[in-house]
């Protein structure tokens, strides 16, 4: 380790999301019966969605709107977390730390929240705190991958700050460039950036970030599941259960995920996934640049398409 990695924020997994709803009710039911992931018993006000071994991953609280509150983002330890709290406090970030009980919520030791330039929230924090119950998934999901993975990737949008929001994840947040998207949109001038990028895991990426007409927010996050037919059976489950398709089946370009979109009760997309690419040495990957986000598919769907 060089010095430079020693005092750098180096995140290691996207840990927990943290997900604002107008309708516990609704996630309540899209968590278990669509997703397929077990609801922890959680106050009234909380649901918690497991898919792993972790205490809970998506934590979904009553809130004014519904949306993606804030990306958790883990580090390995204490020194990494202080180190990352020094890396942020000299670029000027202006932090809050989590207090006793919104750590309890999260199942972690210690986090500070913070935002990006586009406004969106993210918090570092180290130490998941698990009982280590294994996964039962109600309706027989075979799994969730995650592990060293961590839960799956977050992809926001930005336009007005989209290069500052870039270069703040890069270099204050320590993210590094997988691959640029160049993606064609119907009525925008020129094709909109998508910048992938990865923390210090082999998940192709982890976070990405999409210059995507309206305000910034949450475009989806990618749940990968076990095998292929968890994916067909997810579809199935998701257009019998009146959840809104936003896609159709496909297969990325960038990291191989063969998948679909649907709506979440959250207002953005769950990516359904499965294959999903890793790169063991990160040091060998070439940043590449493409015109197609898929080889096949994916084609969106007209609004009100169950
Ligand atoms: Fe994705």
């Amino acid at each position: 380790m060089d010095l430079e990695d020693a005092t750098r924020v180096n995140i290691c997994e996207l840990g927990y999301l943290i997900v604002g709803t107008t309708d516990l009710g609704r996630w309540h039911d899209f968590g278990a019966q669509v997703l397929g992931a077990q609801v922890l018993p959680g106050t009234e006000d909380t649901v918690r969605l497991k898919i792993d071994d972790r205490a809970s991953r998506l934590i979904v609280r009553r809130a004014a709107e519904d949306a993606l509150a804030s990306s958790g983002w883990m580090v390995e330890g204490r020194e990494q977390f202080q180190a990352a709290v020094r890396e942020l406090e000299s670029a000027k970030v202006e932090l809050r730390r989590g207090s006793a009980s919104e750590c309890t919520v999260r199942a972690v030791t210690e986090f500070v929240t913070f935002q990006d330039p586009s406004g969106q929230v993210h918090e570092i924090a180290w130490g998941p705190i698990s009982d280590f119950v294994p996964f039962r998934s109600p309706i027989d999901v075979s799994g969730f991958v995650t592990g060293a993975l961590g839960l799956g990737h977050v992809v926001a949008t930005a336009v007005e700050h989209f290069d500052a929001t870039a270069e703040f994840m890069t270099r204050v947040c320590g993210f590094s460039l997988s691959d640029i998207l160049h993606l064609p949109i119907p009525g925008l001038p020129k094709p909109a950036r998508v910048y992938f990028y990865h923390c210090n895991n082999p998940r192709q990426h982890s976070y990405a970030l999409a210059e995507l007409p309206g305000p910034a927010t949450c475009n989806h996050v990618l749940l990968q599941v076990a095998n292929l037919d968890d994916v067909g059976r997810g579809y199935d489950r998701a257009a019998s259960k009146g959840v809104r398709l936003v896609t159709t089946l496909g297969r990325h370009v960038n990291d191989e995920m063969f998948s679909f979109y649907m709506k979440s009760p959250g207002g953005f997309d769950i990516e359904y996934g499965y294959g999903g690419k890793t790169i063991g040495d990160w040091s060998r990957n070439v940043v590449f640049e493409t015109t197609r986000g898929s080889h096949w598919g994916h084609i969106h769907l007209p609004q009100g398409n169950t």
